[in-house]
């Protein structure tokens, strides 16, 4: 059996889970929802979910991940003695990841063609004024265009995980993360100066808290578990490479807070160009591509900002598919002894064929719809609004009740040598075996009934 590669160093590691984490979840998704339930009070929920559920229930993944020290497929068989029951949360990590990457790659194959835009001068002050919201709907609804991007892109993820994560995306995205900061830092200081500016402010830190429903609660946790990379694995197969010594504890605030800190900036650099702009932030999946080309055609050095910008977004992107993709293949490889090529190959011709579906659902298979949801819709909203929260409640459950209380201790305290984490373990349990679980299945119910 082939051992799936570890991490060079404590903080290559914490920078794949930070990688994994900060993704098009922060600057694509996170805004365009802000976007559609109406801004401040949804970042508002958001930030709460965060702390009471994401970051206790990361660290429950990593105990998983760090204890069992296997695939997230069978940690919970391995460490619950075998029990069947266990092996549904096992399934869902497959299954959640495949859906993911099917919508995900599709907003990939987007950056990647507005990255070549960018390269061939689409963004200079000659495009200023052009309508970028009906460049980009005649852009998404065309068959071919959309669909090679996405390959592209796909096949970009491939070969990552085939080559090895140690190498290519690792020392990659020590480059480019920061590049991204700088960016998108860049471009939301700039837009302060815009005249029109400061209304997307107001709407982004000004709290409308009669705007707060079941519906923006359920997207708000959906989304504290999407972005930071919870319920469906990936987390925990990271984890099961992560050196004893670390604190998990730690390790969970500092994805956490750079994950924030991404989201927001995404959302200052966006928001104010709508409202100076006159787009609609509420206008769904295309905002990123709509506000931020009008950006740049007015921007001094636009061109350039627009290259780094769908650079960084599309190697964000990867170092986030990376890790959905390698929960698929390390299962292959473990369970289903399979070539390390053979696992990246199957799991490459299944998500052609999904990342398809959803790519053209925009266009040809628009009619295809669910609650008035196209494919794309119903994958992003299935994912990250049930599945991985549902994925959150197991592993609160697994962590909370099922393993024994002293195990769970001495991965969170690393076996009482970390002073903070003796003292917060209290507060953890607490959250993990009522606070989480409660939160997550209130908001599933209120959702139902209201
Ligand atoms: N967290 C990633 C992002 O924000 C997406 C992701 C979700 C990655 C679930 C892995 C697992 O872009």
């Amino acid at each position: 059996m082939e051992r799936r590669e570890n991490f060079g160093s404590r903080i290559g590691m914490l920078l794949a889970m930070a990688g994994s984490a900060v993704g098009l979840g922060n600057i694509w998704r996170f805004p365009y929802l802000v976007g559609e339930y109406g801004g401040a009070a949804f970042i508002f929920i958001y930030l709460a979910c965060v702390f009471v559920l994401s970051v206790p229930i990361m660290i429950a993944e990593f105990v998983i991940g760090r204890r069992s020290q296997t695939n997230a497929f069978s940690a919970f068989q391995k460490l619950s003695g075998g029990r069947k029951v266990w092996k549904i949360p096992g399934i869902m990590t497959i299954v959640t990841p495949l859906l993911i990457l099917a919508f995900y790659d599709v907003v990939g194959g987007w950056s990647v063609n507005y990255l070549l835009n960018a390269l061939t001068l689409s963004f200079t002050p000659e495009a200023a004024g052009t309508d970028f919201t009906a460049v980009f709907a005649e852009y998404i609804a065309s068959p071919w265009a959309p669909m090679v991007g996405t390959t592209v892109f796909l096949l970009l993820t491939a070969l990552i995980v085939l080559g090895g994560v140690k190498s290519g995306i690792e020392k990659f995205g020590k480059i480019m993360m920061p590049t991204l900061f700088i960016v998108v830092l860049f471009i939301s200081v700039w837009e302060l100066f815009i005249p029109g500016s400061g209304e997307g402010l107001k709407y982004l830190f000004k709290p409308d808290f009669s705007k707060i429903d079941a519906g923006l609660c359920v997207s708000a946790m959906g989304q504290a578990f999407f972005s930071l990379s919870l319920g469906c694995g990936t987390m925990m197969t990271y984890a099961s490479y992560t050196p004893k010594d670390e604190s998990l504890g730690g390790s969970a605030v500092k994805v956490a807070v750079a994950d924030l800190l991404f989201a927001l900036m995404a959302c200052c650099a966006i928001m104010p160009a709508c409202f100076a702009y006159g787009i609609n932030p509420g206008s769904g999946p295309g905002l990123i591509f709509e506000t931020l080309p009008c950006v740049f055609t007015q921007m001094p050095l636009g061109s350039l900002v627009a290259i780094l910008f769908f650079l960084a977004i599309v190697v964000a992107a990867l170092t986030s598919t990376v890790s959905l993709y390698e929960v698929g293949v390390s299962y292959l490889i473990e369970e289903r002894h399979l070539s390390r090529r053979l696992s990246v190959t199957i799991i490459f011709a299944v998500m052609i064929a999904l990342g398809a579906v959803c790519s053209l659902s925009f266009g040809v298979l628009s009619g295809l719809r669910l609650f008035g949801e196209n494919v794309f819709g119903i994958f992003d909203k299935l994912t990250a609004n049930i599945l991985l929260p549902l994925g959150g409640l197991a592993v609160c459950i697994f962590v909370g009740w099922i393993l024994k209380k002293e195990d769970v201790r001495e991965e969170v305290t690393n076996g009482g040598s970390l002073k903070a984490m003796n003292r917060l373990y209290p507060v953890f349990l607490f959250l993990v075996r009522f606070v989480a679980p409660v939160g997550i299945l209130t908001v599933f119910l209120v959702n139902l009934f209201a």
